[in-house]
């Protein structure tokens, strides 16, 4: 009986807690963007049309491709530009899956175009997600979608490659001007 009471009092003691916080608006400020930044999402658009492109964090992703999918900042570029023999990893990636085809050994184009100079298809390809954009979902003038989660192919590239070889590719850059990438 004693403890039963007890139980009541100390629940309506929150409730009377509760109330009073419902006044100040900081802690509830606070909670709400700490809850934002948790589930932040970098929103991917098609270079072909616009829309949406379904490109989520997966449980395989490697801690880097998470960072990209919550920020939009591929961590691989600075750290390939600053260190040429890291940078091989993504040049490995850029032969295995054959853009060499098109673009040639060295990314300086072949049948299709230089993606190491200073002139981008599309005025994005100089931000690494405008860049991502394109590989992971295609153009509609002759690149295909290479990334699995939207061509549905598990032999595709994961996330993870792609930002590989975007890091590659900034570090190999022989255009002159301004490195938006690096800011
Ligand atoms: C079958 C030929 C072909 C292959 C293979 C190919 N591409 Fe492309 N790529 C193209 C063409 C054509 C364009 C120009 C597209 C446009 O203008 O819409 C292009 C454009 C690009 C661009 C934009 C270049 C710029 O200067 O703005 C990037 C980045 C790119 N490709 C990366 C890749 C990567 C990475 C791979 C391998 C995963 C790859 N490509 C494989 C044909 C190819």
């Amino acid at each position: 009986m004693v403890t039963s009471r007890s139980g009541i009092i100390s629940l309506s003691f929150l409730f009377a807690l509760a109330g009073c916080g419902q006044g100040s608006d900081a802690p509830e400020g606070e909670v709400k963007s700490a809850a934002a930044s948790a589930s932040a999402q970098c929103a991917f658009e098609s270079t072909k049309d616009g829309s949406s492109l379904p490109v989520k964090a997966v449980e395989s992703d490697t801690p880097e491709a998470k960072e990209f999918l919550a920020t939009c900042i591929n961590p691989y570029t600075k750290r390939y530009v600053a260190d040429a023999e890291a940078a091989k990893e993504g040049r490995k990636k850029f032969a295995y899956y054959s853009c060499t085809q098109c673009h040639g050994a060295n990314a300086g184009g072949q049948t299709a175009v230089s993606i190491i100079d200073e002139r981008w298809q599309y005025a994005k390809h100089d931000t690494d997600k405008g860049m991502f954009e394109t590989i992971a979902g295609g153009t509609n003038m002759g690149m295909m979608a290479w990334h699995k989660q939207v061509t549905g192919n598990p032999e595709m590239l994961p996330t993870d490659d792609i930002l590989k070889i975007i890091g590659w590719l900034r570090a190999s850059y022989q255009g002159g001007g301004a490195t938006p990438w690096l800011d």
